[in-house]
C-alpha cells in the first residue's frame, strides 16, 4: 500500500482536529501536525509526528522538510477575523508570511521529490465585502469573482494568499531561462462561518452561531453581538472536512478555478436563536449587537453562489439546516456537556 504523508498545520484549530480525527483512520495516510501549541491527547496519538512551533520560523520548516517528502499540505494555521482587528500586524505576519513560508516549502519539495505537491488552503467567505445592506440582499448568492474588496485585515490577508496561491502554480519565477522544476497544486475553498459541536471557536467574527449553540448546551445566557436579521453563510464541520478531502482527492483536469466557494445553508441569527432554543427551551438569549463587528458580518455575502464547486468536483453539502441542527450539532453538544472534556 502506497502512504500518502500529509502536513497539517493549524493542528490544533477547529478544522485541524476534525481533519485528523478523519484522516487518521484511513490506514494509507501518515500525518506530520504543526502547532503553535503543543498538541494534547487524544489527538497527538493519531499522528505520525507533531510537532510544536511556529510557521514563521523557517528553520523549523526546514527541518521537517529535511525529514519528509510530503503528498500534501494543508496549511490550516491563522489568526480569524476579529483577532485579526486587534493585532492587525501580526495577523499579516502568521496569515500572509506563514503561508508564504508552506508554499515556499512545497515548491522545495516538489523539486526536490520531481513531482507536483498539493496545497490545500482553506479560504473565507471574508475575502467579499459588500458595501451597503441593500447591496448585499439585491446580490444574493454571490459568485467567486464579484465584490472582492474585504474589509479586514483577515479578508484582505486570505484573498491575497489566493492570489500568491494562484502565483505559485502558474507563474512562479516566470523570467528564469528554464522553467522552474517544481509546481504547487494549489487549491482553495472559501468556506462560510463554521459551526462544530465538538469545538467553539475562538477570534472570529461568525462566531456568534456556534456560541449560540454551545452556550444554550451549557444552560449558560448569551447575548449574541449581531442583530437577529443577520444573514450569512455557515456549514456544518462535518461538511467543511468533506469539502476539502474531496477537493484534494478531484481530478486536476476537472478543476477550472483556483478556488471555490462552498455552501450549505445561511440562517438569520434569528433562526438559529429558534432552532436552538426549540432543543434547549430554558436557556436565555438576547440580541446586543457590537455594531463594530456587526458592520464586518454585514459586509460578508449572504449567500454564495457554488456552482462551480458542483459542476467541477460534485460538491453537495451533506448536512442542510435542519440537518445540522438535529443529527450532528444538538445530539454533539448534548453528548459533549455531559461528559466534559478538553475542547
Ligand atoms: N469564520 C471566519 C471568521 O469569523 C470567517 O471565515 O473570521
Amino acid at each position: 500500500m502506497q502512504i500518502k504523508t500529509i502536513l497539517l498545520t493549524g493542528a490544533n484549530g477547529e478544522i485541524g482536529r476534525g481533519l485528523i480525527t478523519h484522516l487518521s483512520d484511513l490506514a494509507d495516510v501518515r500525518i506530520i501536525a504543526l502547532d503553535l501549541h503543543a498538541i494534547e491527547e487524544p489527538l497527538r496519538s493519531r499522528c505520525y509526528r507533531t510537532a510544536t512551533g511556529d510557521i514563521l520560523d523557517a528553520g523549523l520548516l526546514e527541518s521537517l522538510s529535511a525529514a519528509y517528502d510530503f503528498d500534501s499540505i494543508y496549511h490550516l494555521a491563522a489568526l480569524l477575523s476579529t483577532k485579526s482587528e486587534r493585532q492587525p500586524t501580526l495577523a499579516h505576519r502568521v496569515n500572509v508570511d506563514g503561508t508564504l513560508n508552506l508554499l515556499e516549502m512545497a515548491m522545495g519539495q516538489s523539486r526536490l521529490q520531481g513531482r507536483e505537491i498539493k496545497f490545500l488552503y482553506p479560504s473565507s467567505i471574508a475575502v467579499y465585502g459588500l458595501p451597503s445592506l441593500e447591496i448585499k440582499a439585491a446580490a444574493g448568492a454571490v459568485p467567486e469573482d464579484s465584490h472582492l474588496k474585504p474589509r479586514t485585515m483577515y479578508g484582505i490577508n486570505k484573498l491575497y494568499c489566493e492570489e500568491l496561491g494562484r502565483y505559485y502554480s502558474s507563474y512562479y519565477r516566470q523570467l528564469d531561462a528554464q522553467p522552474p522544476k517544481g509546481r504547487v497544486d494549489f487549491r482553495g475553498l472559501r468556506f462560510p462561518g463554521l459551526i462544530s459541536a465538538a469545538t467553539v471557536p475562538t477570534g472570529g467574527t461568525s462566531d456568534f452561531a456556534p456560541e449560540i449553540l454551545h452556550h444554550a448546551a451549557q444552560k449558560e445566557p448569551y447575548a449574541c453581538f449581531v442583530r437577529e436579521d443577520t444573514r450569512i453563510p455557515f456549514m456544518a464541520m462535518p461538511d467543511a472536512i468533506k469539502a476539502l478531502l474531496e477537493l484534494e482527492a478531484a481530478p486536476r483536469e476537472n478543476l477550472t478555478r483556483q478556488v471555490y466557494n462552498i455552501g450549505a445553508f445561511n440562517p438569520s441569527a434569528g433562526e438559529v436563536v429558534s432552532i436552538v432554543h426549540a432543543a434547549f427551551p430554558a436557556v436565555e438569549t438576547s440580541f446586543s449587537p457590537d455594531l463594530r463587528r456587526q458592520s464586518i458580518v454585514d459586509s460578508w455575502p449572504q449567500d454564495v453562489d457554488d456552482r462551480a464547486a458542483r459542476s467541477d468536483w460534485g460538491w453537495k453539502a451533506s448536512y442542510d439546516l435542519n440537518r445540522a441542527f438535529s443529527e450532528y450539532l444538538i445530539p454533539g453538544v448534548v453528548r459533549r456537556y455531559r461528559q466534559p472534556r478538553a475542547s
